[in-house]
């Protein structure tokens, strides 16, 4: 029997958080490794460390992890040459002997050293970033850090682990941005979908057409006269090379031919019309200027973006294109063209917009609603968003395409996590718990695949609609984030929510650390809800 003094401290070694350097055995690393197995040796990590590369590919990623030890240690480790070092060291070292996909590393920890060793320079990044998680869970005294021992062996389930986020309905700016970088690529996440163009504000500058920012950037989804946000070509590139720097791929959304809302109050020459409910919705699909006008506008944003993949939208145009049954030039085109209706308006207008884009030599990537648009399958990427219609997955995969899944339930993360927030969306009753984007997979949907490249991977999407703040960015976010990454990298077998919620014990730390506003899944519920900032909260309810 274990005596009862025995048992309470105990108890109170298992209440420690792993974050704060208590031993345990759970891996401190989110997303969990392929396999991470803890040794009983440790390694004594301090100023001093050097860190060594056996090639100079991986100079980035090594001034990565210095520039983070410094902010977030105060560490200032530096580089040495490889012949010179005796002593133990953090040691990247590239190697063509390592047959594995991309993105695989090994990282091992023990009393000699750090180890990280890769076939190229992504896996010796993540390798980084999962030594990085270790530091930053481990107690730091004064400079010197006691980091337990690991042997461990990652490589990514999915190639596509993608965050979207939605900067017309809400801008929140550069260094928000470089935040949510930082954090993506902490958790090894590596597409940023980043939807710049909706109803209420176009957030990217176009030099031959300044009123698209100048005009078109002012106002937010619950203020129309908010002053004008956007970002300069200057900033774009800083934020594709921030992002290029953590092995982050930047993807713009320039949404057509609906929710162009913004763009038309800036040129209102392209607009298409509306509906009642969303006026000036979509551009002009019957005017063949409309053509060369967002062709000029995607051929600087090819430009800005080396990712060689722009996201065309395609969504939901059927809500603001009542008037194209009766705009006469509209009308000439499906009589010229031989188009039945607006549908075949719609196709005929993707179509087009597509063969510019692939003129760039870009991908076209679209939303599930181009499934049936015939659109060529190897140059574009569908992404399957509504959930309640599987037989559009099943379809977009029958044809052959490369999908993202990015379903609404449970992957939107403007949807509440917890039956009792109010502010957010629903879908009827249901909503988007941590438990349920952790279980996801997209593994179940393999079967429907004709090859097993074709789902390229999952996708998280913020529409801001609700956020009108930070701190409810971050509510909406954090610890989400962590079950998004999980979910995309880790091989589904061996997947346990109870056990993840151990080791999210120590990233809640850190987001205490950084004053992140998240939500506390634990029933301490530490933060409250953030809720509409003006008069009164608002229940969105999406069921349509
Ligand atoms: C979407 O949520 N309209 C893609």
């Amino acid at each position: 029997m274990m005596k009862l003094k025995t048992k309470v401290l105990l108890a109170a070694l298992l209440l420690l958080s792993p974050g704060m350097g208590f031993a345990q055995d759970y891996c401190p690393v989110i997303p969990m490794p392929v396999s991470a197995i803890k040794t009983d040796s440790q390694f004594i990590l301090q100023s001093n460390t050097p860190i060594v590369l056996n090639d100079a590919a991986l100079r980035p990623i090594a001034q990565y992890l210095q520039e983070e030890l410094l902010k977030t240690q105060q560490l200032t480790l530096g580089l040495q040459a490889q012949e010179s070092v005796k002593q133990p060291a953090i040691r990247f070292v590239l190697s063509a002997k390592k047959k594995s996909p991309e993105g695989a590393y090994a990282l091992d920890i023990n009393k000699d050293g750090i180890t990280i060793t890769a076939r190229e320079a992504s896996g010796a990044f993540y390798g980084a970033t999962s030594l990085l998680q270790v530091i930053r869970q481990s107690k730091n005294t004064k400079g010197t850090l006691n980091l337990k021992g690991w042997k461990m062996e990652d490589q990514p389930a999915y190639g596509w682990r993608g965050f979207m986020l939605d900067e017309s309905r809400h801008f929140f700016g550069m260094e928000k941005l470089k935040s949510i970088i930082d954090w993506m690529a902490f958790y090894k996440l590596n597409k940023l979908h980043w939807h710049l163009t909706d109803e209420p504000a176009w957030r990217l500058e176009i030099k031959r057409y300044p009123k698209l920012a100048l005009v078109g950037g002012a106002g937010n989804y619950v203020n129309e006269f908010a002053p004008v946000q956007y970002y300069s070509q200057e900033q774009v590139k800083e934020v594709v090379a921030y992002a290029a720097k953590r092995f982050i791929t930047v993807i713009p959304e320039i949404d057509m031919p609906g929710h162009a809302t913004a763009a038309n109050k800036a040129y209102p020459e392209f607009s298409g019309g509306g509906a009642p409910g969303h006026p000036e919705f979509t551009f002009n699909p019957g005017k063949e200027g409309t053509y060369t006008y967002l062709t000029n506008i995607l051929k600087e944003t090819n430009v800005l973006f080396p990712s060689a993949m722009v996201h065309l939208g395609g969504d939901e145009v059927s809500y603001g294109n009542q008037k194209w049954a009766t705009d006469p030039e509209i009308r000439a085109l499906m009589t010229d063209k031989n188009l039945a209706g607006t549908k075949e308006v719609e196709t005929y207008f993707m179509k087009r917009m597509a063969d510019s884009l692939y003129r760039m030599n870009a991908k076209l990537l679209v939303w599930d609603e181009m499934t049936d648009a015939d659109l060529p399958k190897d140059k574009t990427i569908i992404f399957w968003w509504r959930h309640d219609k599987p037989e559009v997955l099943k379809s977009a995969l029958n044809k052959g395409y490369e999908t993202v899944l990015c379903p609404r339930l449970p992957l939107y993360f403007d949807f509440v996590q917890d039956s009792t927030h109010n502010y957010g969306r629903k879908w009827s009753k249901l909503y988007n718990p941590l438990e349920n984007v952790y279980a996801f997979s997209a593994d179940q949907y393999q079967s429907e695949a004709r090859n097993k490249n074709q789902i390229l991977g999952i996708q998280a999407n913020l529409w801001t609609e609700t956020v009108q703040t930070e701190q409810r960015l971050d509510y909406l976010v954090f610890p989400r984030i962590t079950a998004l990454a999980e979910a995309a990298w880790s091989p589904k077998e061996g997947k346990d929510f109870q056990k993840f919620m151990q080791r999210l014990k120590g990233h809640l730390a850190l987001y205490e650390q950084d004053a992140l506003y998240y939500y506390d899944p634990f029933p301490s519920r530490k933060y409250p809800e953030p809720v509409k900032v003006g008069k009164g909260i608002k229940r969105f309810n999406t069921e349509l």
